[in-house]
């Protein structure tokens, strides 16, 4: 089987085509991306000179060479993850949310229902994956998002993810397109670019920098490790229902300023710092805008329906994320330098 990968550079996509390429010999794993600021091909330096794994450089919102790419490799499947994910530069810059979120994931249907309509769409599958923010936000209550909550979108990247899943979905009850859909909470884990709150946080602890809380810190996230997501998703691509979307979190809630506590505790105990050093950084900022309040995910499906279930506690998935960032100084000096750049440009040359 030949599986293209969309976004494969990124956080969640380098974990995903890390574990086919070694999980699954036998499949041939191409990996689109288009080297964003958030595509970084160091993530994958361990897997770069396997026999089934290839990058190919490109952007999903072009279409032409979408069309061209599936012509001429003609992929079995799809997985696809590459977006633009960063909800405080989809207030800034929505644009590029609608490009690369709806119009790349509407190329990416079109090609795939061109190659495979013909031919009968028997043994393939499109596998869109996409977030638990398109379920709008909770309030502090027991109130869970399921399979079968109306989407309430309230950022450009949940609306701009929300019309991509629409659109997915259409393909399927218009064409016939065979789809899978996840949603899934946050992820935190090694290889995560440090924008989002986790990296940033222990990033800028490191360095004995401020750690930004927006607000009072009271929002709540469901947190899932991100190797524990690449496990669910390779659970829904062999074993999820055609035409069904599965979500996935980590059962794990936590107010954003207890969690940053709690990675201050982690951060001085790994560091051998006095206890309260790190607390001390702690800073509150103005708050986000439109600033979703609780996201929290029932998971029982993928869980009773696939057996999926998270590997790793909070504690201990905390605990080896932060060991691997305090290990791998090198990666995030040269993703927070830019110097990640370079290893990209030579990794794509030629191809
Ligand atoms: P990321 O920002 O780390 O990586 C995105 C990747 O997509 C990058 O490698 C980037 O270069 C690539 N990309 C961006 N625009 C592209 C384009 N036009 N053409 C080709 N490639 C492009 O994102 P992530 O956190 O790994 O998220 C991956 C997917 O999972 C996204 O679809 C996201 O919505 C979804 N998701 C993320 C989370 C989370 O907590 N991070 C949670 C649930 C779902
Ligand atoms: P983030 O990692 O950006 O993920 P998302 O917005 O997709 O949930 O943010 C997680 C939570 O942390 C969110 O409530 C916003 C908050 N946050 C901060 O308080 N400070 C920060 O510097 C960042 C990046 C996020």
């Amino acid at each position: 089987m030949k599986i293209l990968i969309t976004g494969g550079a990124g956080f969640i996509g380098s974990h995903v085509v890390r574990l086919f390429v070694m999980k699954y010999p036998n499949y041939q794993i191409i990996n689109l991306d288009a080297l964003t600021y958030a595509g970084n091909l160091e993530n994958l330096r361990d897997v770069e000179g396997a026999p089934n794994y290839r990058f190919v450089k490109g952007d999903i919102a072009d279409q032409a060479f979408i069309d061209e790419l599936f012509a001429r490799e003609e992929p079995d499947a799809v997985i696809h993850l590459a977006a633009e994910s960063h909800v405080d530069r989809s207030i800034t810059d929505p644009m590029a949310f609608v490009k690369t979120n709806v119009i790349g994931t509407v190329n990416l249907l079109n090609a795939a229902r061109n190659l495979w309509q013909p031919g009968g769409y028997a043994g393939h599958t499109f596998y869109h994956v996409s977030t638990d923010e398109v379920y709008g936000s909770l309030d502090f209550g027991p109130e869970m998002f399921t399979e079968d909550t109306a989407y309430d979108p309230r950022s450009p990247y949940s609306a701009s993810k929300a019309s991509s899943d629409h659109f997915v979905r259409a393909w399927h009850h218009t064409y016939g397109l065979p789809i899978k859909l996840s949603n899934c909470s946050n992820n935190y884990g090694p290889n995560h670019f440090p924008e989002k709150l986790i990296p940033l946080a222990i990033h800028r602890l490191r360095t004995g920098q401020p750690v930004p809380v927006y607000g009072k810190g009271e929002n709540v996230r469901d947190w899932l490790f991100v190797k524990d997501h690449a496990t669910a998703i390779d659970a829904v691509f062999h074993n999820g229902k055609l035409g069904d979307t599965y979500n996935i979190g980590g059962v794990n809630e936590w107010q954003n300023l207890k969690l940053i506590e709690l990675l201050c505790d982690v951060v001085d105990e790994k560091t051998g710092q006095g206890p309260g050093t790190s607390r001390r950084l702690i800073k509150f900022v103005t708050d986000r805008a439109g600033h979703d309040m609780r996201y929290a995910i029932d998971s029982s499906k993928i869980m009773n329906e696939l057996g999926w279930k998270p590997s790793v506690t909070f504690e201990q998935g905390l605990a080896q994320t932060v060991d691997w960032y305090l290990a791998n100084e090198e990666w995030l000096n040269s993703v927070t330098s830019g110097a990640y750049q370079d290893y990209n440009t030579k990794q794509y040359a030629g191809r």
